[in-house]
């Protein structure tokens, strides 16, 4: 996609790819430091993941393995219910593992909050979450978020993995939509 042919949806860019690179440059050294000498699997929440797995994995030292799973949130238009549906499960056994769930974007936390349960379940010896954004509503529900790249405001983003209508998700950068787009 040539940036110039969606430049006229996008209402600002919110993170440029330098700020969500140096973000993730700390984060990586955080993790690295965190695991070191321990096993670790990176889970990657499909679809909007991709981008910050694929930046965050290539940045660590550390040893890892990655896997995927896809979930859909059941709920009304853009707001999901906590109701959550496996559309994809992993191919890994979590027993005795230290997994770290790699996400785009963390909003309500309802699905976080279900998929960290949904893991535990499962025998792991830890669990954690590193996501690349935090949203202002993710403080109301009880998940303690380990790694968050940046906290923005209660906006509705695209880019960086994160799409409106499936679209927008190779955007390298974060940017908020114009009104016009999804009016
Ligand atoms: P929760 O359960 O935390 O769901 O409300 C988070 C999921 O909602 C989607 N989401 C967004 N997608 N721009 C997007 O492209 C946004 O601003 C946004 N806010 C939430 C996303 O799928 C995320 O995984
Ligand atoms: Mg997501």
């Amino acid at each position: 996609m040539d940036q110039s042919d969606v430049a006229g949806d996008l209402a600002s860019i919110l993170l440029t790819e330098e700020q969500l690179g140096s973000q993730l440059d700390e984060i990586a050294a955080q993790i690295d430091a965190d695991y070191a000498g321990k096993d670790l699997l990176l889970v990657g929440v499909l679809k909007g993941a991709v981008m910050v797995m694929a930046d965050l994995a290539r940045r660590l030292h550390h040893p890892v393995q990655m896997d995927w799973m896809a979930v859909s949130s059941y709920g009304s238009g853009t707001k999901s219910s906590g109701v959550v549906r496996i559309l994809k499960d992993l191919d890994s056994d979590l027993t005795g593992r230290n997994v770290l769930i790699v996400e785009d974007i963390i909003d309500s936390g309802l699905t976080l909050s279900w998929l960290v349960s949904n893991l535990r379940s499962r025998g792991p010896a830890s669990v954690e979450i590193a996501t690349m954004l935090r949203k202002p509503d993710a403080a109301k529900v009880d998940v303690d978020v380990k790694y968050v790249g940046f906290d923005i405001p209660n906006e509705f983003v695209v880019g960086y993995g994160l799409d409106y209508a499936e679209k927008y998700r190779n955007l390298p950068f974060v940017g908020t939509l114009a009104p016009h787009v999804y009016s």
